[in-house]
């Protein structure tokens, strides 16, 4: 039978500027949940295991996707911990209750170990403190323990703990999702908007230095949304220099066409964010900008069920562990598209999360480690997509689904690296029947050549990848062509892709 064919047009000028790309938009996050810490990252005994029980393994997936900054160490689990525990000898460290997710909380890894795996998989980190159950103080202890050089008692405390040398945190979250109702020590907007200005006073009064992140809403169904950012802006505004949002889709109604147009909503609640900060620097009478770290995002839904299952009170269990299916990459594809064409002012986002916990990397304990189906747009993401994000002009046919009209079938970005002279096009074709062909002006490009086009394509929309069966992997078979000064793409149906061209020279 003959392919079925539809036709877009694009127009990529190196004039059409958005914004310089903020390495860390590729961020990712571990939270002490599940078996992303135990059983992830740290396995003592693990056969990979080093000296300090990180899984070399990991490491080495973790440093393939170049993740450039990890968020730490929640999530909700920050709302209710003591980041005294986690520091100091391991042997007198305490085993607690952990609320958030009702599991034991060992203490084995804390802020140290933590410091020194991100060493080791080259990434920086982004410290969230706990505005739940704590405040002001023990954060202003903790930024002292992790920053100041030494001659106060924490900065001591922590050198006497074996690390001369201060961490340097440069980013930090200001609590988790405060307007959460299941979060411990949930706030209303004004309770958590002027706790929130107080620590960022004494947190910068320790160490100028610092960036902070001001908790958004948890997501854009809040009831609260966006009230609850124009008000905490309202006390918080000069004191920060961001504010978080937090985002998760799932497609619980198996509709894989208005799945897949749910980058749409992330691309509206991040213009609805934009032009609230943006409204509170008006009423301010402000100078200053403040940009959107997305420190949270990903499909979760797989796993609600089964988690419903687990006993409380056990170490890591196996919690909030999706396996993510073909799909699924095509929606996270667009969603890193989404934040790219918002780079101007978002410029920090977090792949929720890292390992095992709805993750690109999953480890079995005591045993392997495999890919799942989101992992690859991630990867060439991150990889590829570091330059400048260009503004397409696109003109591609559309559908309608249940909760989105206009939905283009052609979703697009494209990144200039001006150093590496390379061009990149990340698509994904969100058409289920039909081939998307695309007339890709690249009319400054001159000189330009495709030299790879890497396609994520599967028949089954649901294929999955298990431990040692991944039936999605990415191939690099794309029939991409110059012709007459234009690329012309050919994205199979329901497909995602990277076009990269570099100058011919
Ligand atoms: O990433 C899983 C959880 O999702 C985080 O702990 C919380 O911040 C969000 O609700």
């Amino acid at each position: 039978m003959a392919k079925k064919i539809s036709n877009a047009k694009v127009v990529v000028d190196k004039d059409y500027v958005i914004s310089e790309i903020d390495k860390r938009i590729y961020g990712s996050f571990i939270e002490h949940l599940g078996r992303a810490v135990y059983g992830g990252i740290y396995e003592p005994g693990h056969p990979t295991a080093d000296e300090n029980g990180f899984r070399k393994d990991v490491l080495e997936l973790v440093k393939e996707l170049q993740v450039p900054i990890v968020r730490y160490p929640g999530g909700n689990m920050v709302s209710a911990y003591n980041w005294e525990d986690g520091v100091g000898p391991r042997g007198n460290r305490p085993r607690r209750l952990e609320l958030a997710w009702r599991v034991i909380e060992t203490n084995e890894m804390g802020t140290n170990e933590f410091m020194d795996w991100s060493k080791l998989a080259d990434t920086e980190v982004m410290m969230a403190v706990n505005l739940g159950t704590r405040g002001i103080d023990a954060a202003r202890n903790f930024i002292e323990y992790c920053n100041h050089p030494s001659g106060t008692y924490w900065s001591d405390l922590r050198r006497e703990h074996g690390y001369e040398d201060p961490h340097c945190i440069k980013t930090w979250c200001l609590g988790n999702e405060m307007d959460g109702p299941w979060q411990v020590g949930h706030k209303t907007a004004d309770e958590y908007g002027r706790l929130a200005a107080e620590t960022a006073k004494a947190l910068r009064l320790v160490d100028p230095n610092i960036e902070l992140v001001s908790c958004g809403s948890s997501n854009s169904d809040m009831p609260a949304f966006p009230e609850w950012e124009a008000t905490t802006l309202s006390h918080t505004y000069e004191h920060v220099d961001y504010i978080s949002l937090h985002q998760y889709y799932g497609n619980h109604e198996n509709d894989t066409a208005n799945y897949l147009a749910k980058s749409l909503d992330m691309d509206e609640f991040i213009k609805t964010v934009i032009s609230t900060c943006d409204y509170v620097k008006a009423k301010k009478r402000s100078k200053k900008k403040i940009h959107l770290s997305f420190d949270e995002w990903n499909v979760w839904f797989h796993s609600n069920e089964q988690d419903k299952q687990i006993d409380p009170w056990i170490v890591a269990p196996p919690q909030l562990e999706d396996i993510y299916t073909f799909e699924d990459a095509l929606l996270v594809g667009s969603m890193l598209n989404t934040m790219l064409k918002h780079s101007d002012r978002v410029k920090i986002a977090c792949m929720a999360q890292l390992v095992n916990v709805i993750a690109p990397i999953m480890t079995e304990n005591g045993g392997d480690v495999w890919k799942q189906t989101i992992f690859y747009p991630y990867y060439y993401s991150s990889v590829y997509g570091r330059g400048v994000a260009l503004n397409p002009i696109v003109t591609s046919p559309k559908y309608d689904s249940k909760d989105f009209t206009d939905v283009p079938y052609l979703d697009i970005s494209v990144v200039y690296n001006e150093e590496k002279e390379e061009l990149v096009i990340f698509a994904v074709n969100r058409h289920l029947e039909n081939q998307l062909h695309v007339d890709v002006d690249i009319r400054s490009f001159e000189g330009f050549e495709v030299v790879e086009h890497v396609v994520l394509e599967n028949e089954d929309a649901k294929a999955k990848n298990t431990l040692g069966r991944e039936q999605v992997q990415p191939h690099s078979n794309g029939q991409s062509y110059k012709e007459a000064g234009k690329v012309i793409g050919i994205l199979p149906k329901f497909s995602w892709n990277m076009i990269r061209l570099q100058k011919n020279n």
